[in-house]
């Protein structure tokens, strides 16, 4: 397999990378303090094209690959994971499935607006007593003899939800005790019976607001259903197989500052004569972080590969979540040991890393989920 970056997508990582160190990086301790929504790095994140990065140019996105797009997720990642998943959400959970899945006059009415960053877009799976198991969702989407549909329910932890213009939301729209139908539904935001309630409070991603959407009584145009009536659980499914590279990236991001920020304390800490690098217990630590960093790196890129050649990447994308999110829960765990009390106190960002790489092994499926859909992949061949 090829995995190596194109002159393109060298230059795109490196300019997210500039642009992450400079205008993110020294912002994200305050962003995590204040849990500030960044909306000045989220016009800036507009403006260099990153939230519509797989769209073609004639619908307001870069047309750029899904390497180039997990290259620069894990950039804005490293200098604020917060920022990480606000992109990621706008480009794999709204702009993706709009694009495969939407008409040509809802691409013409709402994907221009979103790809090109101008309003944000959000994706409503999640409800209060369904998580994991999606299927049982119980908001419900009744269809109306005009073909509109009135929606009724909640979802919740909506990331963007707060900000967004447009939700993509799934509902039960065939009610079966045994194989309930589904349908997605793009909401706008200020439709009569519309509300947000106040934003989450979370133990990391302090700037990426989440929050539970109520519907009631929410008429939906037809114009807003989004590819078939009934076939929205595949829509959902097959939206989170480019979600979930996305995930991944963000892990590796996470990750990588985690790891920078124990090499660069193991270089300056001294104890027992010299700096705390010298110790080999210190050097093997930063030899596994290295390791399953690089290893993680490859899974991401390979599944975000796959996804460019038109594959079917559901696979590929759950072995590089799961194993992504996990290393970035070992990494930053390894980063504040290298730290010792200082890794424990907020003066130094690992502790910040450790937490915000904590949601990556939950969001856009557990762990658990990724190994059920590996190993149903293995059974069925
Ligand atoms: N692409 C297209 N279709 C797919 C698919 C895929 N990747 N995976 C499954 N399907 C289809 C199946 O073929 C099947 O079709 P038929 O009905 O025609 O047979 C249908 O979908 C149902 O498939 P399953 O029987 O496998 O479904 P299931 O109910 O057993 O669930 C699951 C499978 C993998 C556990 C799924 O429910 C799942 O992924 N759960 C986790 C949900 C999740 O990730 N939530 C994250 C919310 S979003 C979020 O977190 C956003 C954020 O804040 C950042």
């Amino acid at each position: 397999m090829e995995l190596d970056l194109t002159e393109d997508e060298i230059l795109v990582k490196n300019s997210a990378r500039d642009f992450a160190r400079r205008e993110i990086e020294p912002k994200a301790a305050e962003l995590d303090k204040s849990a500030r929504w960044p909306s000045e790095i989220v016009s800036q994140l507009a403006e260099l094209g990153f939230l519509g990065m797989c769209i073609p140019t004639e619908y307001g996105g870069s047309g750029l690959s899904a390497v180039a797009y997990a290259s620069v997720v894990e950039e804005i990642s490293r200098a604020c994971a917060s920022c990480g998943v606000i992109m990621s959400v706008n480009n794999s959970l709204f702009c993706d499935p709009l694009y495969k899945f939407g008409t040509d006059e809802q691409k013409a009415r709402i994907l221009g607006d979103v790809a090109s960053g101008k309003v944000l877009g959000a994706f409503g799976l999640t409800e209060p007593s369904s998580g994991s198991d999606a299927r049982t969702m119980k908001t419900l989407a009744e269809q109306q003899p005009d073909g509109s549909f009135i929606i009724n329910g909640a979802k919740n932890w909506i990331t963007n939800g707060p900000h967004a213009e447009y939700i993509v939301v799934f509902a039960i729209s065939t009610a079966d005790p045994v194989k309930p139908k589904h349908t997605a539904l793009i909401v706008q935001r200020g439709m009569p019976g519309f509300s947000v309630a106040a934003p989450d409070h979370k133990l990391g991603i302090h700037a990426a607001h989440s929050a539970t959407i109520f519907f009631d009584n929410v008429r939906i145009p037809k114009e807003n259903v989004l590819g078939e009536v009934g076939g929205g659980f595949k829509i959902a499914m097959a939206t989170l197989d480019g979600g979930r590279i996305g995930i991944a990236a963000q892990a590796v991001g996470i990750a990588q500052a985690a790891f920078d920020a124990a090499c660069t304390y193991a270089k300056e800490r001294q104890s027992f004569g010299g700096p705390i690098l010298n110790h080999q217990a210190i050097q093997f630590m930063l030899a596994d972080m290295a390791t399953e960093l690089e290893a993680a790196r490859l899974l991401v890129l390979s599944a975000a590969s796959t996804k460019d050649r038109g594959k079917k990447h559901t696979t590929e994308a759950s072995m590089a979540k799961l194993f992504a999110s996990e290393m970035a829960t070992r990494v930053t765990h390894k980063a504040i040991q290298i730290h010792g009390g200082y890794g424990y106190s907020t003066e130094y960002a690992v502790e910040r890393h450790y937490r915000d790489a904590r949601i990556t092994e939950i969001y856009e499926g557990t762990s658990e989920i990724q190994r059920v859909v590996v190993a149903n992949s293995l059974l069925r061949g």
